[in-house]
């Protein structure tokens, strides 16, 4: 068969369905990775040579005068981003045990410094030619897709806060485009050709609308011709005319997370594990990570209003992933509670009107004895002190209804209906060492509409 054609119109390219793996996924994996992980200190390390030479953050300034000879520049990190203790395949592991269903790496920052081997610049401003000498890109791209299921994405920077080109461009108002055409555009073209991501995670657009990055015409080729162009996936950060609006799936802000309704289109919460910073920080310290429960928390309000969570990790310039940031527990939870989470949908009510504490998703089965087949799914985020829970949302139980908790299916759970419309549950009375896990238990409900 063949596919859709598109134009290089944001009319036309907005038409085209998003693959269907992606809102099955709910939850994938960012890494920001690169030589800011090598300075790694202070509010969002990431940002450190913006910092240090455009906004001269006094903590900046300070860092570099203390610790640092005075013709030191910011390329001279990236000969200490050694990578020594990176192993692609451990990577791959730890993200599948914790049942992500996406990988997304950043290939280039805001500074440029790509993680693979690019032939687009001829400045030794990557993986192979300083620092790690290797392709990481590359690397675990091939760990991912040989080890696990998963699908494998790209994070990739427009812009460049000082490459002379984009420089140029800038002080042209933008109605030059060498910097699009010579450095921009090659990349993206090379990245897709080389690694084939299933999703491409767009940043850095806004200084400059869609037109003078292109956008549309790469898209066109992503979606009409690509090697991937079946089950490719992109965001909506294409030119400052287009977030929230124009791509794919929506990011809008940062951590985005509307909470109590489901926006007309996908959307997706891209946040971190560490509150403030998109990359390891050296100087952290425990309260700067989200909790177990602020973590699972979070991700069942973003499900339940039907975005995906992308939670972020920032390895450190060795290439280990600290375990502070506790990804292994969310395999722990999905393991018994992914049937309420992947392919899900939401409910006609994200949060309990009667309960605050309980969200909901749906499952379509076709083994459902009633009509329109829905298993509604409540998450408990808090256990109710005398052992009842009240809900309203779910409405009308049949005589053949039931009610279990995931992972302790053989405990029955009895329920009475209220008047005029809603339940009441008995919580199941067991031992706190018999519960399935200590925080957010999920319940089935079958047979009510
Ligand atoms: C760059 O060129 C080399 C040599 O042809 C090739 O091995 C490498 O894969 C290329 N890099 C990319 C990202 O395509
Ligand atoms: C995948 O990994 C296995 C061992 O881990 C290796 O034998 C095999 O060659 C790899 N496959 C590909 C396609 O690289
Ligand atoms: C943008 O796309 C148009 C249409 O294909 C092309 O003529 C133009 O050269 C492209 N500009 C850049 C910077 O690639």
């Amino acid at each position: 068969h063949s596919l859709p054609v598109y134009n290089a119109t944001w009319a036309s390219l907005d038409t085209r369905p998003i693959p269907t793996w992606y809102d099955d996924a709910k939850l994938g994996i960012f890494i920001h990775w690169g030589v800011f992980s090598v300075p790694s200190f202070g509010h969002s390390p990431a940002w450190g040579w913006y910092y240090w030479k455009i906004s001269k953050s006094p903590a900046w300034q300070d860092y570099m005068a203390k610790n640092f000879k005075p013709k030191f520049s910011y390329a001279d990190f990236a000969k200490d981003f050694s990578t020594e203790f990176f192993n692609p395949d451990d990577w791959a592991d730890l993200f599948a045990g914790g049942i992500n269903i996406h990988t997304l790496l950043s290939s280039s920052h805001h500074e440029g410094y790509c993680n693979y081997p690019t032939n687009v610049s001829s400045w030794n401003w990557n993986s192979r030619d300083v620092g790690p000498h290797r392709d990481l890109v590359g690397e675990l791209a091939h760990s991912i897709k040989n080890r696990t299921s998963m699908h494998f994405g790209l994070y990739h920077s427009l812009y460049e806060w000082f490459n002379p080109l984009y420089l140029e461009d800038k002080e042209n108002k933008f109605q030059t485009n060498r910097f699009v055409a010579e450095k921009t555009l090659p990349e993206l073209y090379e990245l897709v050709k080389a690694y084939e991501p299933e999703l491409i995670w767009s940043d850095g657009q806004w200084e400059a609308p869609s037109w003078y990055w292109n956008s549309t015409v790469f898209l066109q080729w992503l979606y009409n011709e690509s090697p991937v162009k079946s089950t490719v996936v992109t965001n909506d950060r294409w030119g400052s005319d287009t977030l929230c609006k124009h791509g794919g799936f929506l990011t809008c802000n940062d951590r985005y997370n509307p909470k109590t309704h489901v926006p007309d289109k996908k959307w997706e919460n891209a946040m971190t594990l560490n509150k403030g910073s998109w990359s390891w920080r050296r100087d952290t310290d425990i309260s700067q990570f989200l909790t177990t429960m602020e973590m699972l928390s979070t991700f069942i309000e973003t499900i339940s209003c039907g975005g995906n969570m992308l939670m972020n990790v920032g390895p450190t310039k060795e290439g280990t992933i600290s375990p502070i940031f506790g990804v292994s527990y969310f395999g722990a939870w999905l393991s018994i509670n992914g049937e309420a989470v992947y392919g899900s949908k939401p409910f006609r009510i994200v949060v309990d009107p009667m309960n605050a504490n309980v969200r909901y998703t749906t499952q379509t089965s076709s083994s459902s004895v009633l009509p329109d087949g829905l298993t509604i799914y409540a998450f408990v985020m808090d256990w109710p002190a005398d052992g009842i829970l009240l809900l309203n949302a779910p409405m009308n139980a049949t005589s053949t209804a039931t009610i279990t908790m995931l992972g302790m299916e053989n405990v029955p759970i009895q329920f009475t209906s209220l008047q005029p419309t809603g339940i009441a549950i008995e919580m199941p009375l067991v031992p706190i060492s018999k519960l399935p896990h200590h925080l957010i238990w999920v319940l089935r409900l079958v047979g009510f509409q």
